[in-house]
C-alpha cells in the first residue's frame, strides 16, 4: 500500500557550505551541512513526513541520500547522483520530501556524489509512533554514535588524484566518533567525544558507520552490549562485547552503566580483510564518564586485530531478526528470479602491456565490477528520469543475472594466472524487475587482485539474509541451511571475505534502485548496478511524476 501521511511534518533546511575546521594540527576546508561535521541529527516518528530543503552554497555538485529509507513511491527523493537525480548545482536547491512508514530505528543521511559524504552526513532517527513501545526495555537515554573518517586533505582532490593515476585513493588520517578523532591522535586532546552516564541506568547507543572505506570494530571497556537492532530492523537480543559495523550499516545496542563509578574508553578501529592492502590502522576513542567520577585514567577496550575475520564472521552471522516486532516482514517463500552476482575488483586497461603512468596493479588502472560489468554513471540524465520519461540510449537492460564466465572465485592463484579475467567490461546495465517480483540474489566475492569483505548496499528495499559463508557458493547444499524463519533483515551486507551471501527481497516499489559497494573507493571503479522496477497495476502502485523543483542536468 502507498504511504499514508498520517503523521507530522518534520522540516529542516540544510545549508551545504564550505567551512574551515581544525583537526590533527591542520586547518582543512571541508563541505558541511549547517556548519557542523557531522551535520544535524534528524529525529522523527514513524508515519511522519520529512521535508528537507537542501540549499547548495558549496562549490561542488551535491545530492543527499537517505540511507535505508524505503522511499515508497517517492524514488525522486532517494538522492544518488545520476541514478535518481542530477546533482544540485552550486547555487541551486532541491526539496527532498518523503513519508516514512513501516520502518523505525537508526538510519542516516549522506551526500551521494563524489566523496563529499566524508563530511556531509548525519543521523536519521525514526522513533516508534507515540504509544508504540520498543521491543526491549526502555532505555533511560539514547546516544547517537557516528563513526567517521578524516583526511588531512580535500577529499574531492583525493578521489580526483586516484582517478587520474588509476591507483587507489590515499588513506585517511584518522577515524572519528561524532566528528572527534580522539586523544590518540596529535593535537586532539580536546577533540575527544565525551558522554556522561549515571550508574544503574540503561543507554541505547545508535551506532552508525559513516566512514568511507573501512569497516570498524567498536567496543567499550569493561561493558557488554545487547544488540537490539541493525539497519533499522529489530533483532533478537544478542549479547556481545564487540560489534562490527560496515560502512552504511547501523547497529543499536543497549549498554548498562553497571560498572564501578569511573571513566571508560569507547574505541573503534578497522576490520580490514584484504591481505596486503594498505589502510589506516589507527584507533579513534571517546570517553564514557560516570557521574561522580573523579578518575584520572580510564581503561581502554581490547579491540580485535584488524584481520580478525573469525570475530567479524561470528558477529555478522549470529544476528537474527525479531519476528514478534512491529513491521517485521516474513521471508517471501516464492522466488520469481534467481541471480548470482560476483562482486570484486578488476582492472581497466591502460594499454595492452600496461603503462608506468597508470598506478594500478601491473601498470593498469584499478576497476571493480559485478558479474564483470563495471558500472558507468550516465552523464546526461539520471537513470530514473530516463526510465520514467522513456528516454532511450541512457542505459541497457542486459545486466547479466549470472556470471558470464564461471571459475573458482576463491582460488587466488588460479584467478591470477588467468589475466584475462582481471579486465572488466564497462557498461550502464540495469536489471529489469516486474512489480512485486521476488528476487533471490547470491553475492559471490571474487579473488581477482584481492579477496575482501565488500559491504553491498541496496537502495529502496530491505532484504533478508538467508545464509552467508566462505568459499564458492554451493547451490545444492547451501539452500539446506537457509534461515527462512528469522533471518537478519538489512539494507547493507558485508559479503564475507572470499565468500558469499544470499539475499531475498520483494520489488514492491517502482523506481530505479542502486546497488553498490559502500566502500567509497569502489564506487567510481564500478562496483555497482541498478534495478529498474516497473509500476504496479493500480494507481496507488505507480511512481508519480517528479516534483517541480527536481534538478535537471
Ligand atoms: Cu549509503 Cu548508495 O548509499
Amino acid at each position: 500500500p502507498p504511504p499514508l501521511a498520517s503523521g507530522a511534518v518534520v522540516e529542516h533546511t540544510f545549508h551545504v557550505q564550505n567551512l574551515t575546521v581544525r583537526r590533527l594540527c591542520n586547518r582543512e576546508v571541508v563541505t558541511a551541512v549547517n556548519g557542523s561535521v557531522p551535520g544535524p541529527t534528524i529525529r522523527m516518528q514513524e508515519g511522519d513526513t520529512l521535508v528537507v530543503h537542501a540549499v547548495n552554497l558549496s562549490p561542488y555538485n551535491i545530492s543527499i541520500h537517505w540511507h535505508g529509507i524505503f522511499q515508497l513511491l517517492s524514488g525522486w527523493a532517494d538522492g544518488p547522483n545520476m541514478i535518481t537525480q542530477c546533482p544540485i548545482r552550486p547555487g541551486e536547491k532541491y526539496t527532498y520530501k518523503f513519508t516514512v512508514t513501516g520502518q523505525e530505528g537508526t538510519l542516516w543521511w549522506h551526500a551521494h556524489v563524489s566523496t563529499i559524504r566524508a563530511t556531509v552526513y548525519g543521523a536519521l532517527i525514526i522513533r516508534p509512533k507515540s504509544g508504540n513501545p520498543y521491543p526491549f526495555p526502555k532505555p533511560d537515554r539514547e546516544i547517537p554514535i557516528l563513526l567517521g573518517e578524516w583526511w588531512n586533505a580535500n577529499v574531492v582532490d583525493v578521489e580526483a588524484q586516484a582517478h587520474a593515476t588509476g591507483g587507489g585513493p590515499n588513506n585517511s588520517n584518522a577515524y572519528t566518533i561524532n566528528g572527534f578523532p580522539g586523544d590518540l591522535y596529535p593535537c586532539s586532546e580536546n577533540k575527544t567525544f565525551k558522554v556522561s552516564v549515571e550508574k544503574g541506568k540503561t543507554y541505547l547507543l545508535r551506532i552508525i558507520n559513516a566512514a568511507l572505506n573501512n569497516q570498524l570494530f567498536f567496543k567499550v571497556a569493561n561493558h557488554h552490549f545487547t544488540v537490539v537492532a541493525v539497519d533499522a530492523t529489530y533483532t533478537t537480543p544478542y549479547k556481545t562485547d564487540v560489534v562490527l559495523v560496515a560502512p552504511g550499516q547501523t547497529t543499536d545496542v543497549l549498554l548498562q552503566a553497571d560498572q564501578p563509578i569511573g571513566s571508560y574508553y569507547m574505541a573503534a578501529r578497522p576490520y580490514a580483510s584484504a591481505p596486503g592492502i594498505s589502510f589506516d590502522n589507527t584507533t579513534t576513542r571517546g570517553l564514557i564518564v560516570y557521574e561522580g567520577s573523579s578518575a584520572a585514567t580510564a581503561p581502554m577496550p581490547a579491540l580485535p586485530a584488524f584481520n580478525d575475520t573469525p570475530t567479524a564472521f561470528t558477529f555478522n552471522s549470529n544476528i537474527t531478526s525479531l519476528p514478534t516486532a512491529r513491521h517485521w516482514v516474513p521471508v517471501p517463500t516464492k522466488v520469481d528470479k534467481h541471480m548470482y552476482v560476483t562482486v570484486g575488483l578488476g582492472l581497466d586497461r591502460c594499454s595492452t602491456t600496461g603503462n608506468a603512468t597508470c598506478q594500478g596493479p601491473n601498470g593498469q588502472r584499478f576497476a571493480a565490477s559485478m558479474n564483470n560489468v563495471s558500472f558507468q554513471f550516465p552523464t546526461t540524465i539520471s537513470l530514473l528520469q530516463a526510465f520514467h520519461s522513456g528516454v532511450n540510449g541512457v542505459y541497457t537492460t542486459d545486466f547479466p543475472s549470472q556470471p558470464v564466465v564461471k571459475f573458482d572465485y576463491t582460488n587466488a592463484t588460479a584467478v591470477n594466472n588467468d589475466t584475462q579475467s582481471w579486465f572488466v567490461h564497462k557498461g550502464t546495465k540495469v536489471e529489469k524487475l516486474k512489480f512485486n517480483e521476488t528476487v533471490e540474489l547470491v553475492l559471490q566475492n571474487t579473488a581477482i587482485l584481492v579477496v575482501e569483505n565488500h559491504p553491498i548496499h541496496l537502495h529502496g528495499f530491505n532484504f533478508h539474509v538467508l545464509a552467508q559463508g566462505f568459499g564458492n557458493y554451493d547451490p545444492v547444499n547451501a539452500p539446506k541451511k537457509f534461515n527462512l524463519d528469522n533471518p537478519q533483515i538489512r539494507n547493507t551486507i558485508g559479503v564475507p571475505v572470499g565468500g558469499w551471501a544470499v539475499l531475498r527481497f520483494q520489488a514492491n516499489n517502482p523506481g530505479m534502485w542502486f546497488m553498490h559497494c559502500h566502500l567509497d573507493a569502489h564506487l567510481p571503479w564500478g562496483l555497482a548496478m541498478a534495478f529498474e522496477v516497473e509500476d504496479g497495476p493500480t494507481p496507488d502502485t505507480k511512481l508519480p511524476p517528479p516534483p517541480a523543483d527536481f534538478p535537471k542536468c
